[in-house]
């Protein structure tokens, strides 16, 4: 930046200048927070920086500037959701980080409110949850938008995939239902189901989220709602903005109000009379912050009373009435000492930093996730770097970031690993992954659960070949490959641990039915990577065998509908892999004579029927009919008496109107939807 002789002779040289630095770092982290979702500094971080530009304004008013971050609410929103505008914008809130600070905020309320300092003011304490915030408006009780915060004055339409959490109504129940609610809440993934999608991540060799917030981050701006159906988010709602036709006084009646209409409240919410109360609460919620299956990031505390919290008011960016009570950061510094090669179950090999051991809230950590390789790279992370450490509740700790300033040069870059630490073979990455893989079936880490996957339900369906005795086999040296599994003998049997002639029978039955499956069954057991139960049964019915789907080239597979050039790919270096085509062949050798394909039976939908009429929009009519068939049903093209369902989407017409005649049931692509989840 140029300064001029005037500013440089200015007294307020040296505040200006940081001022200047600070907005545009603020602007920065604004944007990489809001827009790009990937956040390069904590919360703590943002805050502190915040405050000290707070600070200087307050000292220096002559420098603040109204396009300042302390005179506006956040950063832009993106183009690809259409904007939406809130009509009360979403305010953020100001911090105290301890006891002290909380008291100094009950102070200040008394101050405002011209009270005697020793008044017990009514509060709520709330748990601080970690996601990002949402306004949803409910028009005569039904859901008609949902916003995301954006920079608390516009942000996105993202109606479609609030619509997927299930914990919200899309009609709100019970009496006096307003004209219009707009409710505020915040949308957040649990630890679990952040891990689960972090593990299919893994899995299919894209990049893992960092941590659960931005985990319900990507799933919420996901443009395909499907997508996001698939991603359990969950919300919990905070705050009321314009609300016509209610009349609540309070942040109690609020709540309570808000549970009589369906919507979800946080259990964990509650009165506190007095401060020492709310301080009571953010030191209990701190012990059970280790416990909770979400991430929370500290307790808010707000004036209960609406009317107090009108003569409060607000301040440009936050309100007078509540505080954020933040806990401290999970994160700690320490050394990483190398970088350690783990091979998973599909053969990723996942860089693992061994960490000179640091305690972080009581749990002492010494090993943290890399992701990948090329986290590795973007991160600049080198063997013998200080890095900062996060963790979150019982989740695997990430190195977040590396501190260059600590570094003396003695610091060793990284390589991906060209051979397979554990067996030698080549380690390959897939065009379009993240990952790098070993590709040889006969890896020792892979092999145990590649015949436990080989031998499960959807696979070769081998009965009573759990992980227990995989585990034996493996042990005792009996089997390398899946394909020794059919040289087994009753004697290799009777040398397990606990087994009689019954048992040894059974397996050996089991073993010996499996040979018969389906190709399409023993094609996804390979365990081939992106070659999922749907995709190995179309490779099935394309090739007919075995020996056909060994030879097809990368254009015949590209070819077939649904397969696409990375599993294609996929696909050739699995059986490019002689150790591969060795155990095959053995496995042949052994009597293994798949079968044609059967239609599915059994599934969810077998024996049902569905007719899909008008505009789709969730999904498309193809998509739709293999998720019937997926299921064990049948998508069909006319309506009858023996239809089971009519999917209707928009202006549907004739076959809507001949299935209200003869009594066929009708859903919407929603219902339809609801229909292929889980059950509870
Ligand atoms: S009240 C004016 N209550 O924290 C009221 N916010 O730092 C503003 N948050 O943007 C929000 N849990 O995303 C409120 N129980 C809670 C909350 C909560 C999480 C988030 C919210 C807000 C941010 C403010």
């Amino acid at each position: 930046m140029q300064l001029s002789l005037l500013d440089v002779a200015s007294p307020e040289d040296g505040p200006r200048t940081r001022v200047d630095e600070l907005r545009r770092q603020l602007e920065h982290h604004n944007r990489l927070y809001y827009v790009l979702d990937t956040p390069a500094i904590t919360d703590a971080e943002y805050d502190a920086l915040f405050r000290e530009l707070q600070r200087l304004e307050e000292q220096y008013p002559d420098l603040v500037t109204p396009d300042s971050p302390t005179q506006r609410v956040g950063g832009a929103a993106l183009e690809k959701f259409t904007p939406v505008t809130h009509r009360l914008p979403l305010l953020s809130l100001e911090n105290a980080t301890n006891a002290e600070e909380i008291r100094e905020f009950d102070l200040r309320v008394k101050k405002v409110l011209g009270l005697p300092q020793d008044e017990a003011i009514s509060y709520i304490c709330e748990p601080k949850m970690d996601g990002l915030a949402v306004e949803l408006v409910y028009e005569d009780g039904l859901l008609t938008v949902a916003s995301t915060r954006g920079d608390g004055v516009t942000g996105e339409d993202v109606t479609e995939n609030i619509r997927t959490i299930r914990s919200l109504p899309l009609r709100l129940s019970g009496e006096s239902v307003p004209g219009l609610l707009e409710v505020r809440g915040e949308v957040f993934l649990s630890l679990d189901a952040f891990q689960k999608i972090n593990a299919e991540k893994e899995e299919n060799g894209e990049a893992p989220f960092a941590n659960p917030r931005n985990a319900a981050a990507g799933s919420l701006r996901q443009l395909d709602p499907r997508i996001t159906a698939r991603r359990p988010l969950s919300l919990y709602c905070y705050a009321p903005g314009v609300a016509e036709g209610a009349d609540f006084l309070s942040q109690q009646e609020f709540f309570a109000a808000l549970a009589g209409w369906g919507l979800p409240v946080n259990p964990l919410v509650r009165p506190a009379v007095g401060i020492e109360a709310a301080v009571a609460y953010y030191d209990e919620m701190q012990q059970q912050r280790e416990s909770l299956p979400y991430e929370i990031d500290g307790t808010v505390i707000k004036v209960d009373s609406f009317a107090l919290q009108g003569e409060l008011g607000e301040k440009s960016r936050s309100p007078r009435w509540a505080v954020a009570c933040k806990f401290p950061p999970r994160q700690a510094v320490t050394v990483l000492e190398d970088i350690l090669l783990s091979v998973g179950r599909t053969g990723v090999i996942t860089p693992v930093a061994q960490l000179r051991p640091v305690e972080i809230s009581g749990v002492t950590v010494s090993r943290a996730t890399l992701h990948n390789w090329d986290e590795i790279a973007l991160k600049d992370i080198r063997i013998g770097d200080t890095v900062v450490v996060e963790r979150a509740g019982d989740v695997i700790p990430a190195v977040v970031r590396v501190l260059p300033e600590k570094r003396t040069g003695a610091e060793q870059v990284a390589f991906p690993p060209e051979k397979c630490p554990e067996c030698g073979s080549a380690a390959t990455r897939i065009a379009d992954e993240v990952a790098v893989r070993c590709m040889g079936l006969a890896c020792p880490p892979q092999i145990r659960e590649s015949i436990a996957h080989f031998a499960s339900r959807n696979a070769m369906d081998i009965d009573g070949l759990g992980d227990k005795f995989v585990e034996q086999l493996l042990s005792l040296g009996l089997v390398q490959s899946v394909a020794d599994l059919y040289y087994l003998t009753r004697d290799d049997f009777m040398r397990f641990e606990r087994m009689g002639d019954k048992l040894a029978s059974n397996l050996l039955g089991a073993i010996e039915a499996s040979k018969q499956r389906e190709l399409g069954r023993l094609i996804f057991a390979l365990g081939i990577r992106h070659v999922g139960e749907r995709t190995a049964k179309a490779l099935a019915q394309a090739f007919g065998s075995l020996e056909n789907l060994e030879k097809a080239t990368f254009e015949e597979l590209v070819s077939i509908r649904d397969i696409g050039a990375t599993v294609a790919q996929s696909i050739r270096s699995f059986f490019d892999n002689q150790a591969n085509i060795d155990v095959i062949q053995r496995m042949l050798a052994a009597g293994v004579t798949p079968t044609e394909e059967k239609k599915k039976v059994g599934g969810r939908f077998s024996g049902k029927s569905f007719v899909f009429t008008g505009a789709l929009t969730r999904f498309t009519r193809d998509e739709a009919r293999q998720m019937v068939e997926d299921e064990g049903g049948n998508a069909v093209g006319s309506v009858s008496r023996k239809t089971s369902y009519v999917v209707a989407g928009e202006d549907a017409g004739s076959k809507l109107n001949k299935a209200r005649e003869l009594g066929v049931t009708v859903l919407t692509e929603d219902e339809f939807i609801t229909l292929l989840e889980p059950a509870d």
